[in-house]
């Protein structure tokens, strides 16, 4: 079917460097706990293809842990390492493939202590080590890239955050400092995948414990700590909020996503209750304007070019068909999202 020419923006395909993509519509990466000990099995990789299959430009798996002890602390979170689990891996690229999407693995390391000042140096050089082996597995297995879970304090952001990262060493102190071993992961992966694999980085600024957190208080301050994160070799920012129309800073309607474009220059996908509200379907039938951002607010920032990509959690996670719906106009098919559908992997 032909695309409704009112979302027309958010099915123009997108090129950045080595990642081509066929529509500015990513789906967001959502733990789902579905691969026991850690292997994806067939019905993951069934539950991905349904979302390429539909129209979804760029697949961000749920977060996959890298081969560290501390890594995980869910069973049946799935491992990005070791036979089985790279194995099941490659069937969901195959699947998602053979169905026109693009994938990338949400690389993740859950930081289970809950701070970051007990790791000793040979500690951290093993965390980067691992990081790169898994960067180098993605590449090897045929993913389109990677995007590294540096947000909602875990163990990545854990280094950035200054609740959470009290070291006096060259990883501690500074706003500076709090960046370096995020740098060093990107740096390290890049090593491992070479210049033309994408690396996305997912960053918040605010944390599972801490919705109201800031890692970076002022534009000035956020413009610092990205510089580090863009020289180490990310392409692309993935930049998690809870709803895209708030904006970041006070005197400016940017929202993180547009602030974090304009001060690195790279591109980035903005997240956070698109496709929730029951007003998203009222407001793409009536093209009106409301008190919630829509569809149509949505659109417009996208086309300023505020940010590039659009990811979607709960609404995909819901109904596999919800961007084909969108595409093709049929908004009176889309299912609202309901806690049930946490329970299967449809
Ligand atoms: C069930 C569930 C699991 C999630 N798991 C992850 C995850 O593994 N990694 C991550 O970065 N974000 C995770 N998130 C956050 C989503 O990626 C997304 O940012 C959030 O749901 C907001 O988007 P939405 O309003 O479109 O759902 C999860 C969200 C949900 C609902």
């Amino acid at each position: 079917m032909s695309t409704s020419s009112s979302v027309q923006p958010l099915f123009a395909p997108f090129t950045a460097g080595p990642l081509h993509l066929k529509n500015r519509i990513v789906m967001a990466p959502m733990t789902r706990g579905f691969s026991p000990e850690g292997v994806p099995g067939p019905d993951v990789a069934a539950y991905y293809r349904r979302r390429a299959e539909n129209s979804v430009g760029l697949i961000v798996t749920e977060g996959t842990v890298i081969d560290h002890p501390e890594a995980s602390n869910q069973p049946s979170v799935p491992h990005f390492h070791g036979e089985a689990a790279l194995a099941g891996w490659a069937r969901v690229v195959e699947d998602v493939h053979a169905a026109g999407g693009k994938i990338v693995p949400q690389i993740w390391h859950m930081g289970t202590h809950g701070d970051v000042n007990h790791f000793t140096q040979e500690d951290i050089n093993g965390l980067i080590q691992r990081f790169a082996e898994a960067a180098a597995a993605a590449q090897r297995i045929g993913f389109d890239g990677i995007e590294l879970h540096g947000a909602h304090g875990y163990l990545i952001d854990q280094f950035l955050w200054e609740q959470t990262n009290a070291r006096t060493d060259a990883y501690g102190g500074s706003m500076l400092a709090r960046t370096r071993f995020a740098a060093e992961v990107v740096a390290a992966c890049r090593e491992a995948v070479g210049p033309d694999f994408p690396i996305i980085l997912r960053l918040s600024q605010w944390k599972s414990s801490d919705y109201t957190a800031k890692l970076a208080p002022t534009p000035e301050l956020l413009g610092e700590f990205l510089a580090p994160l863009t020289e180490a070799g990310v392409d692309l920012f993935h930049c998690s909020t809870r709803r895209f129309w708030e904006p970041e800073f006070e005197g400016s309607s940017l929202n993180f996503a547009g602030w974090v474009k304009k001060l690195t220059g790279k591109p980035t996908i903005t997240v956070g209750s698109v496709g929730l509200d029951s007003e998203f379907t009222r407001l793409f039938a009536e093209g009106q304007g409301a008190e919630r951002e829509g569809i149509d607010r949505l659109l417009e920032r996208l086309e300023q070019g505020e940010f590039d990509l659009v990811a979607v959690g709960r609404a995909l996670l819901q109904d596999p068909a919800w961007a084909a719906k969108v595409r093709e106009g049929r908004t009176d098919e889309l299912q609202p999202f309901g806690a049930e559908a946490l329970q299967t992997l449809h």
